[in-house]
């Protein structure tokens, strides 16, 4: 199985002439609806230092896959065609920092999602299992609002920022889908681009009702 979309990226994607094979940067990720991703935006718009990430990139990485050659990530994306999970819902709740004190990212917190976390860790076993090496590090659920380079903005007016984002709020949305996107690093930031999609199952359609 392979979708259209995936097809057409495989033709037109960077070719490694080294190793005789086409490259693709790759990761697994949920989709936020357009009212979550609004009040990530009236957010962003309120944060003292970074550089905000696009409203069309803001997103929840599952799996960071990494440069990977073609023919595992059509791997990968068959192992993920072939995960049957349930839908449930997600809530953001506060914001938090990356880096310590030299702060490298900030982002919307998760609110505890076991659902969440073992779709993650089913996502990243078939990963492996299908060839590609996601780092092991462990699952920090987070939506990126802005990132800082080294030594910038004020750590204590960050902190602050943190703080005063405590009680944010967006949510509860439902999880129908997770997507497998591409990623092109470029001078004015990434473009992610959705290569599939696979959707999540309601219970009640897996297990019919007697
Ligand atoms: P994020 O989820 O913290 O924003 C595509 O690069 C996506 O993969 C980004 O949204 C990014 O971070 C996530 N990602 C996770 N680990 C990464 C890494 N080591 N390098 C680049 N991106 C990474």
């Amino acid at each position: 199985m392979k979708c259209g979309a995936l097809e057409a990226i495989f033709r037109e994607c960077r070719f490694d002439r080294s190793r005789s094979l086409r490259m693709i940067r790759a990761f697994a990720a949920i989709a936020l609806p357009p009212e979550i991703r609004e009040s990530l935006v009236r957010l962003q718009a309120g944060l003292p230092s970074g550089r905000p990430v696009p409203p069309e990139n803001l997103h929840l990485t599952l799996v960071f896959l990494g440069e990977l050659p073609e023919p595992v990530l059509e791997d990968v994306h068959l192992a993920f065609a072939a995960i049957r999970a349930e839908r449930f819902d997600m809530t953001l709740s506060g914001l938090g920092l990356f880096g310590g004190a030299r702060p490298r990212n900030l982002h919307a917190c998760l609110a505890e999602s076991v659902a969440l976390c073992h779709l993650q860790a089913r996502l990243e076993t078939a990963a492996r299992r299908a060839g590609a090496s996601p780092e092991r590090r462990r699952f920090s659920p987070h939506v990126t609002l802005a990132t800082l380079r080294p030594g910038q903005g004020d750590p204590g007016r960050l902190e602050r920022a943190v703080i005063a984002g405590s009680d944010f709020r967006a949510g509860p949305f439902p999880v129908e889908s997770f997507g497998l996107y591409r990623s092109e690093l470029g001078r004015n930031g990434a473009v992610h681009t959705e290569l599939a999609q696979y959707a999540l199952f309601s219970s009640q359609l897996a297990f019919p009702e007697p």
